[in-house]
């Protein structure tokens, strides 16, 4: 569990990014910090690592204040995935994949080996491994990046804004792997984005956030879908496509909540009678907004 409590970052030159943000990322499971550009989101996920240290208040790993650990240590327990994979332009793949593990002493061999591994793991031809990154696509890249992040078999995965760069088809493809691994291998997920709908298809909890870190709304995809907190929220997850008209599918299966474009936003788990999304609230409290797709089984949001 990552614990972050009355944190404040006020950077040398007056900027006030995050004011007093307290909240709870329980473990093995995916939290999505999502909001406008400047809101603090970078800042927030940087402080688990401390790649920036709060002005005032803590976070906690597991009831431990980060403050008190060598970031070295800390950050072979926390994968870091950037934006844009921030991969090393002049190593090759396998050796940019296994950089982490060299710093931390691990033998030539033994890291190579990991890298090829963790290859497999994020769906890349081992193959390219003695490519440079210029050589890959764009979403490849991307792959070794969250490769990468994962080379040191950390609990705790940070990922900001790691599929920003690729086209949308690649993006889904990718947002589609990270579930996989994460079912596979139960880390705790933080993932930053600016994009709605990468939060609600990835978040187990969704944070939305506002200038200064300040949180709109907190809650799983379907309780924020069916319930805005208020009109910002309203707007935010309306941005781009007009406010959101939740309703109600029958399927072969069961009840699925779709927007107003017909994309899956969530599934019921209670018994359910409504077809409109006020009505539908309660049960939906409980649901995920994953894994559905208008006519495929409706699946429970439960602890993966
Ligand atoms: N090193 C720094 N020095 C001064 N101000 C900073 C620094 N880093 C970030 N800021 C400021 O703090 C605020 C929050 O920045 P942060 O990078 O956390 O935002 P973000 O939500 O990640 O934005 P984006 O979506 O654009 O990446 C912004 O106003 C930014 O200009
Ligand atoms: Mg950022």
């Amino acid at each position: 569990m990552i614990e972050f409590r009355s944190v404040r970052k006020t950077y040398p030159d007056g900027t006030n990014a995050v004011d007093d943000f307290s909240l709870v990322i329980p473990s093995r499971t995916t939290t999505v910090f999502v909001g406008s550009s400047g809101c603090g989101k970078t800042t927030l996920l940087r402080m688990i690592n401390r790649m920036v240290d709060p002005s005032s208040g803590t976070v906690e790993i597991d009831g431990e204040d980060v403050a008190g650990v060598d970031p070295v240590q800390l950050r072979r327990r926390i994968g870091y995935v950037m934006q844009n994979a921030g991969l090393l332009p002049h190593r090759k793949v396998a050796d940019n994949i296994a950089t982490v593990p060299l710093l931390t002493g691990v033998s030539k061999g033994e890291a190579r080996a990991r890298a090829l591994e963790l290859m497999d793991t994020v769906g890349l031809d081992r193959a390219f491994a003695e490519r440079y990154p210029s050589q890959l696509s764009g979403g490849q890249q991307q792959r070794v990046g969250v490769a990468r992040g994962l080379a040191v078999d950390p609990n705790i995965l940070l990922m900001d804004e790691p599929f920003g760069a690729v086209d949308p088809l690649v993006r889904n493809d990718l947002q589609d792997e990270l579930i996989r691994l994460q079912r596979e291998l139960g880390k705790t997920v933080v993932f930053v984005t600016h994009d709605i709908d990468e939060a609600f298809k990835l978040g187990d909890q969704v944070v939305i956030l506002k200038k200064g870190g300040e949180i709109a709304q907190l809650g799983t995809p379907a309780e924020i879908l069916s319930e805005p907190a208020d009109d910002f929220v309203a707007n935010f997850i309306g941005a781009g496509r007009g406010r959101r008209a939740l309703r109600v599918e029958q399927t072969p299966t069961g009840p699925v909540v779709v927007d107003g474009d017909g994309r899956a936003a969530g599934v019921l788990t209670g018994p359910v009678q409504v077809v409109d999304a006020a009505a539908a609230v309660p049960q939906a409290a409980e649901a995920g907004a994953r894994d559905t797709a208008p006519g495929a089984p409706a699946q429970g949001g439960g602890p993966r």
